[in-house]
């Protein structure tokens, strides 16, 4: 077995035995180790989770500091950071990308909630001025100011802002006007019914206003938000994104404060279940209540808006971005 001399092996094997007890000894004391470190971590956990908890409560409760904050990451995260607003381009090939920034925003919700403060020259001194869909101001002055900068329209409400189009349109020279819809009625081809519509608006009005849409990439990047947000896939969740939503992310990219006017809470409607506000300020009191239809998407399973949700998300938004929501207040 051994060599003739024997003197070279044996140590060697030796050595070999050696190194082999010692090296499984130390795979059973880190075995042990990380066992109890295990246990420890499981006896732990309840309390490492309230302080993470407290940690997020103090991020939500206080945006200036943010020493203390788990997640850094913005919120929404944004499209594209050296170009924030790209993504819209415009509806007349030989115009160039969305270009706009404004110090503070005055965002105007189209809920009946406006009706009740006289907000309208509050509003009308912020240097920009955002409306959404078919929202008149015609009428409604004193309540929801009288100018307006951007208009952002969704391809449902396209027809309406068309067939109004010389009072929310022609009216604001200068005036920037956002469509979303699906990539479908969208494209550029010939076959997107409300491109091909947007496109003969924007030839006619060529002078008076830019007019822009989402590219599909930005489309599925507002998907994409909903489900980091929420934890849900819009599509497969039944849901449709609102225009708010669009809306709400164009602004964060584009202002530097935003004051929201009209807008309430995911709260609101339990706070004051009463509440009989109509769901848009400029439709007759008859045609329902912004409680009721909330509360039916909310919990309706299927081609629903999230609008309880979306507000939810907003707040979120709010401790990221210069957010104020007025008219009610909160947040
Ligand atoms: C929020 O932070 C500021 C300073 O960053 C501090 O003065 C204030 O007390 C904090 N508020 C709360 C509620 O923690
Ligand atoms: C943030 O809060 C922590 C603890 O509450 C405090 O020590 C720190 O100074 C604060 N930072 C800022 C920037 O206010
Ligand atoms: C962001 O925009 C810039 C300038 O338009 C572009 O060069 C870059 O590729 C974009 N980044 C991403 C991640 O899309
Ligand atoms: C969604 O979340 C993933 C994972 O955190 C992240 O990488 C991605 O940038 C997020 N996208 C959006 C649009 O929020
Ligand atoms: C939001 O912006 C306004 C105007 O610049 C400023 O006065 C206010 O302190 C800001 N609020 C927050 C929370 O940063």
């Amino acid at each position: 077995m051994f060599s003739e001399d024997g003197s070279g092996l044996m140590p060697a094997r030796r050595l070999l035995l050696i190194g082999l007890v010692a090296g499984f000894a130390l795979f059973v004391s880190f075995a042990v180790y990380v066992y109890q470190g295990e246990l420890k971590t499981q006896l732990w956990k309840p309390a490492l989770d309230a302080a993470l908890e407290k940690v997020n409560l103090r991020r939500i409760s206080n945006q200036s500091n943010s020493s203390t904050t788990q997640d850094v990451s913005p919120h929404p995260m944004p499209f594209n950071v050296t170009d924030p607003l790209s993504g819209y381009v415009n509806v007349l090939d030989d115009r160039g990308p969305l270009k706009l920034h404004c110090n503070v925003c005055a965002m105007v919700s189209s809920s009946g909630q406006v009706l009740n403060h006289e907000a309208g020259t509050e509003i009308d001194k912020a240097d920009c001025v955002i409306r959404m869909n078919d929202a008149p101001v015609t009428g409604f002055e004193k309540h929801v100011g009288t100018r307006t900068t951007i208009r952002v329209a969704s391809h449902t409400s396209f027809q309406l802002v068309n067939k109004k189009k010389a009072d929310l349109l022609v009216k604001n020279k200068g005036l920037t006007f956002v469509a979303w819809g699906p990539d479908k009625s969208m494209t550029r081809d010939g076959k997107g019914r409300i491109f091909n519509g947007l496109s003969k608006l924007a030839k006619e009005l060529k002078d008076d206003v830019d007019m822009y849409m989402l590219t599909p990439q930005r489309m599925a990047y507002a998907d994409k938000v909903f489900e980091n947000e929420t934890g849900k896939p819009r599509q497969s969740s039944g849901s449709f994104l609102s225009t708010g939503w669009f809306t709400m992310i164009l602004a964060t990219e584009m202002c530097d404060q935003i004051k929201v006017y009209g807008m309430i809470s995911d709260e609101y409607c339990k706070k004051y279940p009463q509440d009989e506000t109509r769901y848009h300020y400029y439709t007759s009191p008859g045609n329902g209540h912004e409680c009721d239809l909330y509360k039916r998407h909310e919990n309706g399973r299927k081609n629903v808006h999230r609008f309880i949700t979306e507000k939810t998300v907003f707040s979120r938004w709010a401790t990221f971005h210069n957010v104020s929501f007025h008219f009610p207040s909160w947040h």
